[in-house]
């Protein structure tokens, strides 16, 4: 299999291509340590064999924040190295942290903006980043990923809503790349050239005018003519649409930009994958070949897989469904993918990262701090011996579901197919009901459920139950014509 070959990014030989992007876990306290839970949640990464972990996004600078990781002193550097060395203790995976520098934001409202910084302030955001790599280097981390995403300064001077009127005006590509030219270099100078230096940044804004995957592909050459040895890409998670409540500072993934970033249930798979594979055949085109990480909604190791084999993707990039299960890579190479536990995209984990509350995932067995240990041998759930009872009722224009509870679960998948096709997981629940409310009359839907325990360990599938959803009365309705 593709992705589990390893891959040289600049001497950093990743065990395989599967990687964790930043995801904040407000396991830190104010002060901005490592902590012992902080070093817990990527050991854990570790355990599970991801190739490529990214810690946390961490600030650069004095900045007052919530609970946030910092690399911002030379004092910091003591509990990074505690972190780098319980992974590499823990197994091949390698890890970077990603460092960021963010504008001020108040509970009323109001942000700083990139218009209001001086060319003082400016030069003192470039050496903060040399000196934050550095520190990432003397950490014993195997290189430093550069934040150039979302609502934050390096990606608010790349934006085509940047307004600044200088050498780094939003007038022309070249200046809003301006910044990040002189970030690089910087970083550069300090960090030598045999450290690898990998770029976040937007694919797409996902803003009233803002960038598309237009400009995201000459962005992404800029930043491959300068040497970054990697490139991740994301989607939105903007300021500019941001839904500010009342007392709370803005939350930059509350407006739509918020659910292109973290897209939710309601989302098909894979939504940003064309992107990256845009992104990546320029590049490749012009000659320049940094490995580019595909993310958004990838879960499924067939589609992993897929993604790599077509070449639209170097590294596959997966947030949710490894904080979910961190073991997916070491259950895709033992041939126990089907001990997987999948991700549902509740976004739960995005609200509490939002609330300032230690991000954990709704999958895990409540009070769990981090992922269930992996146990291969464990016993999967069972029904009670006279089966699931799963029975479903139409009520309205929405199913009904309810089953009897099994042995030793933390949830249940219900699967569901529509009019004969393939069943999917249509939801994973807690609680042993389930209501279905995006149905369509005129169509027959087939509803299954297995129980899961938290270590992915999947029942038997229960009884099947069938429902042909009526038609709302009165409809005009025209049979449909014979399918080709
Ligand atoms: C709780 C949470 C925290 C996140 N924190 C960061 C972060 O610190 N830096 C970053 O670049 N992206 C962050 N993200 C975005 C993810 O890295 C990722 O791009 C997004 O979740 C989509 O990928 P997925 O569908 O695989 O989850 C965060 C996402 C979540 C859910
Ligand atoms: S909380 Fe929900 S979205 Fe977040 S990782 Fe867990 S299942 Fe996925």
């Amino acid at each position: 299999m593709k992705l589990l070959e390893p891959l040289d990014i600049n001497g950093m030989v990743l065990p395989n291509r599967i990687a964790v992007p930043a995801m904040v876990t407000r396991l830190s306290g104010e002060d901005g340590f490592v902590n012992d839970d902080i070093v817990d949640r990527y050991r854990r990464y570790a355990e599970g064999e991801v190739g490529l972990i990214v810690v946390e996004a961490m600030a650069i600078h004095r900045s007052k924040s919530g609970p946030l990781l910092r690399i911002s002193h030379d004092d910091f550097i003591e509990g990074h190295r505690r972190l780098a060395a319980a992974v590499h203790e823990a197994s091949d995976s390698k890890v970077v942290p990603q460092i960021i520098h963010f504008m001020k934001v108040a509970r009323s409202g109001w942000r700083q903006r990139i218009e209001d910084l001086s060319a003082g302030d400016i030069e003192s955001i470039i050496e903060d980043f040399g000196l934050a790599a550095l520190r990432a280097r003397e950490a014993g981390y195997d290189g430093v990923e550069l934040h150039s995403a979302h609502a934050y300064t390096l990606s608010s001077f790349l934006s085509r809503r940047n307004r600044r009127k200088d050498a780094y005006s939003g007038r022309t590509l070249e200046g809003r790349l301006a910044m990040f030219g002189r970030v690089m270099a910087e970083v550069r100078r300090r960090v030598g050239d045999d450290f690898p230096v990998g770029i976040r940044f937007l694919a797409e804004e996902a803003i009233k005018d803002g960038y598309t995957v237009d400009e995201a592909k000459r962005i992404a050459l800029r930043m491959a003519q300068a040497g970054v040895d990697y490139i991740s890409l994301s989607v939105g998670g903007k300021f500019e649409d941001a839904v500010h409540r009342e007392g709370q500072p803005l939350y930059p993934y509350t407006g739509y930009s918020g659910d292109r970033c973290m897209p939710g249930n309601w989302y098909p798979g894979l939504p940003h994958a064309h992107l990256a594979a845009e992104i990546k055949g320029f590049i490749n085109a012009k000659g320049y070949h940094p490995p580019v990480i595909s993310v958004g909604k990838i879960a499924d190791p067939v589609d992993a897989e897929r993604l790599l084999a077509e070449g639209k993707a170097d590294i596959i990039g997966m947030a949710r469904q490894l904080l979910a299960d961190p073991d997916w890579p070491k259950k895709v190479r033992q041939d126990r993918a089907d001990r997987i536990v999948r991700c549902i995209y509740c976004n739960v984990c995005k609200q509490l990262d939002e609330n300032f509350r230690e991000v954990h995932c709704f999958l895990w067995p409540k009070g769990a701090r981090q992922a269930p240990a992996d146990d291969p041998d464990g016993a999967a759930p069972q029904w009670p011996e006279d089966g699931a009872a799963l029975a479903a009722a139409v009520d309205g224009g929405q199913v009904r579901l309810a089953w009897k509870a099994a042995d030793g679960v933390i949830g249940y998948d219900v699967y569901r197919s529509e009019d004969g096709g393939p069943a999917t997981v249509a939801e994973a629940v807690k609680s042993t009901r389930h209501v279905d409310r995006t149905v369509l009359g005129g169509l027959t839907y087939t509803y299954y459920v297995r129980a899961f325990d938290a270590h992915g360990n999947a029942g038997p599938p229960s009884e099947a139950v069938t429902v042909e959803m009526p038609l709302p009365e009165g409809l005009p309705f025209r049979e449909a014509a014979d399918v080709r």
